[in-house]
C-alpha cells in the first residue's frame, strides 16, 4: 500500500557543549528517576535540561543513555533504517516522541529528510533497508536535542576514534519503564 511516511516535522532544539564525555552505565528503557539516581552528574545535567522539552502527552517516559568508545568505521548499533520503539509507521498507539541528543562527533546519526512517499507491505516489522533506494538524508548535530516521532534513522560508522554520548527520552503509550543496565 502507498504511504506517506517520515511526515513528522523534527524539531531541534540546541543546548549547551560539554567537555570531555566521562563514563556513566548505559540505561535501556529506565524512569526518568532511576536514570538520574544512576547517572553520572554530567549526564543528570543534560537530563534535567531536556525535561524541558517534554510534552507530556503519553503514559510513559522511558530514558536510554549510551557512553560508546567507537573506533574509526565502527557502528554504534546495527546499520538499519527504523522507527524507534515500533516496527511499522502505523501501528494503532498514539506516535511516540522522542528527544535525542548526542555529544561527541565521530558518529552522528543519519535521518530521512522529510516525507517520503513509499510502496509498503503489510508486515509486521518491516525491512526498511530494502524499501528505501537512495533516500534523502540529513545528518543530526552534536549537542542539539531532536524532537522527532515515527522518523526513519540509522547510526552511522565513526568516521574516526571517539567518545559518543547518546540519550534518549521517550514519550510512548506502549512501553513502560524497564531499568534495565547494560
Ligand atoms: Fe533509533
Amino acid at each position: 500500500m502507498i504511504a506517506v511516511i517520515n511526515s513528522t516535522k523534527i524539531i531541534k532544539t540546541p543546548i549547551f557543549t560539554i567537555g570531555n564525555i566521562e563514563h556513566s552505565p548505559t540505561i535501556k528503557y529506565g524512569s526518568l528517576d532511576f536514570v538520574l539516581q544512576k547517572s553520572n552528574k554530567q549526564v543528570s545535567k543534560i537530563i534535567e535540561t531536556m525535561c524541558s522539552v517534554i510534552q507530556n502527552k503519553h503514559s510513559y517516559i522511558i530514558v536510554d543513555v549510551k557512553v560508546h568508545d567507537l573506533k574509526e568505521k565502527e557502528l554504534p548499533c546495527l546499520d538499519n533504517w527504523h522507527i524507534d520503539c515500533v516496527g511499522r509507521h502505523d501501528e494503532p498507539q498514539k506516535e511516540e516522541v522522542h528527544h535525542l541528543v548526542l555529544f561527541g562527533d565521530c558518529s552522528l546519526t543519519s535521518f530521512i529528510d522529510g516525507p517520503i512517499e513509499i510502496d509498503v507491505p503489510n508486515d509486521k516489522v518491516i525491512n526498511w533497508n530494502k524499501l528505501l533506494v537512495d533516500p534523502p538524508t540529513f545528518q543530526i548535530e552534536s549537542n542539539t536535542i531532536y524532537t522527532y516521532g515515527r522518523n526513519l534513522h540509522k547510526g552511522m560508522p565513526a568516521t574516526k576514534n571517539g567518545r559518543r554520548l547518546l540519550i534518549r527520552i521517550t514519550e510512548t503509550d506502549k512501553i513502560n519503564p524497564r531499568n534495565i543496565i547494560k
